[in-house]
């Protein structure tokens, strides 16, 4: 099936001085097990926007910038930190700037809860009928080896709301649940049981209406594990991913799987190709990184966005959050 996309456009800035942004915080850090990564994305967004001559400031985590904004010290948000838990990414905090008028980057209170959860992600997405590996919801005590029977072998196993391959499990044989299973007896959280699927990984940046070009992942061992994304220097990224009508299926795909979560801004769509059953959709990542090695700045770079304009769009997108403020003073 061919689709509409071709190239995609993403539009010129729409903001000429950097003075209209006002005073923005550059939110990293925090206390979630991904801080060190956001530190690293939130010194190079802060550096871009500064190059460009706005007015930006390093702010480390929630409560600072909560005590930062009581003091009407910024003016907009620029959201860098990655995590879950009242982390930055996983609704909390949108919430909260939503509460106090506050604009901000990336996606809004839905849909950043939402793709924090993988399970209820893919529940959104399997009832509009976009692919996605069939899987079970495991609660704390559940019968993965049942489960595992019933999906059929082999599956990954994760929990529904962590990132950086952090409790992701394989498991080819009935013999590999019992590391599943050791893990789940210490974790309250739901597990998400998912087929496996068998082919190449992608991952495709969306910003505002365009998917940038597919990268695809081929990590030097089996599977992209926290090993292959942060450790190893032998992950191969190819961007773009696909060709021809393969590569505007895959870009279609995220840019509907990103706005059926209720999505906006940027972000990121992981998906996978099966090799029988095709494109399978795996999950979004609504504060993706932004470090050297990150892979939306490498999607943009492909289409001749440098680093520095793609940090001034992203801050950008924060106008369209801009509404909250005026509708409360009414
Ligand atoms: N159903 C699946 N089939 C094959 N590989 C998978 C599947 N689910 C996850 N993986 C592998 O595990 C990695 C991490 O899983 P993902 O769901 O993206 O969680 P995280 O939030 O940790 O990035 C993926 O990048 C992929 O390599
Ligand atoms: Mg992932």
């Amino acid at each position: 099936m061919s689709t509409a996309i071709s190239q995609p456009l993403v539009a010129a800035p729409k903001i000429s001085e950097p003075a209209a942004f006002g005073r923005v915080a550059v939110l990293m850090g925090g206390t979630s097990a991904e801080r060190e990564v956001s530190l690293d994305s939130g010194r190079n967004v802060l550096a871009a926007l500064r190059a460009r001559g706005v007015d930006a400031h390093p702010v480390d985590g929630i409560a600072a910038l909560l005590e930062a904004l009581s003091a009407k010290r910024f003016d907009r948000v620029f959201n860098i930190l990655h995590g879950n838990k009242g982390g930055g990414e996983d609704g909390v905090l949108q919430g909260a700037l939503e509460a106090i008028g506050v604009p901000y980057t990336g996606s809004g209170v839905l849909g950043s809860a939402l793709s924090m959860d993988k399970i209820r992600t893919k529940q959104v997405w399997a009832s509009e009928g976009l692919p996605t590996p069939k899987f079970a919801r495991l609660r704390h005590g559940d019968d993965m080896r049942a489960a595992a029977r019933a999906l059929g072998l082999p599956v990954f196993v994760k929990p529904s709301c962590e990132g950086s391959s952090v409790g992701v499990f394989r498991i080819l044989a009935e013999a590999d649940l019992a590391q599943a299973e050791a893990f789940a007896a210490g974790y309250a959280g739901e597990l998400l049981m998912e087929q496996m699927v068998v082919g190449d990984e992608f991952t495709v940046g969306i910003f505002g209406d365009t998917a940038l070009p597919s990268i695809r992942i081929v990590p030097a061992g089996e599977w992209y594990d926290y090993h292959a994304k942060y450790i190893a220097d032998d992950t191969q990224y190819l961007c773009p991913g696909l060709e021809g009508d393969d590569e505007a299926t895959v870009r279609d795909l995220a840019l509907r799987a990103f706005r059926a979560a209720g999505c906006s801004g940027w972000g990121r769509v992981d998906v996978m190709r099966d090799r029988r059953s095709g494109f399978q959709l795996i999950e979004i990542n609504t504060a993706p990184g932004m470090t050297s090695h990150s892979l939306v700045p490498k999607a943009a770079g492909q289409i001749g966005i440098d680093f520095e304009t793609l940090c001034w769009l992203i801050l950008e997108t924060s106008f369209e959050n801009a509404g909250v403020a005026e509708v409360r003073e009414r």
